[in-house]
C-alpha cells in the first residue's frame, strides 16, 4: 500500500484524490490517509502530491504512519474530488511538528 505521511498535515492539496483509480483516500480536517486494504499499490498518486507527502509502505520507517493511515481511513469519509486546498498551505509546506500541533 501507498501511505500518505506528515507533510500532507496543513498542505492538503488533494491532487492525489484525482489520480486514483480506487477512491481510496479518506478526508480528515487537516491532512487525508490511504486506507491500506484498498489501495491496489498502482503508486500514481505519488508523482502528484506537491507536498511530496505519499510514500510506498516498503520505505523505512512508516510503521506509525502506516497504522495511522489504516486508523483513520476507518473513521473518516471518504473523499474523491479536489477542491481548494488551504490559503496558507505554502505556509506549512515542509514544517516540523506537524504531526504534534495539526492532526485532525
Ligand atoms: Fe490510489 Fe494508486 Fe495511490 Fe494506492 S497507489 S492510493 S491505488 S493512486
Ligand atoms: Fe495531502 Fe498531497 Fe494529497 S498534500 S491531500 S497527499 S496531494
Amino acid at each position: 500500500t501507498y501511505v500518505v505521511t506528515e507533510n500532507c498535515i496543513k498542505c492538503k492539496y488533494m491532487d492525489c484524490v484525482e489520480v486514483c483509480p480506487v477512491d481510496c483516500f479518506y478526508e480528515g480536517e487537516n491532512m487525508l490517509v490511504i486506507h491500506p486494504d484498498e489501495c491496489i499499490d498502482c503508486g500514481v498518486c505519488e508523482p502528484e502530491c506537491p507536498a511530496d507527502a505519499i510514500r510506498p509502505d516498503t520505505e523505512p520507517g512508516l510503521d506509525a504512519w502506516l497504522t495511522l493511515n489504516a486508523d483513520y481511513a476507518d473513521k473518516w469519509p471518504n473523499i474523491t474530488v479536489k477542491r481548494d486546498p488551504p490559503e496558507d498551505a505554502k505556509a506549512h509546506d515542509g514544517e516540523a511538528g506537524k504531526l504534534d500541533k495539526y492532526f485532525s
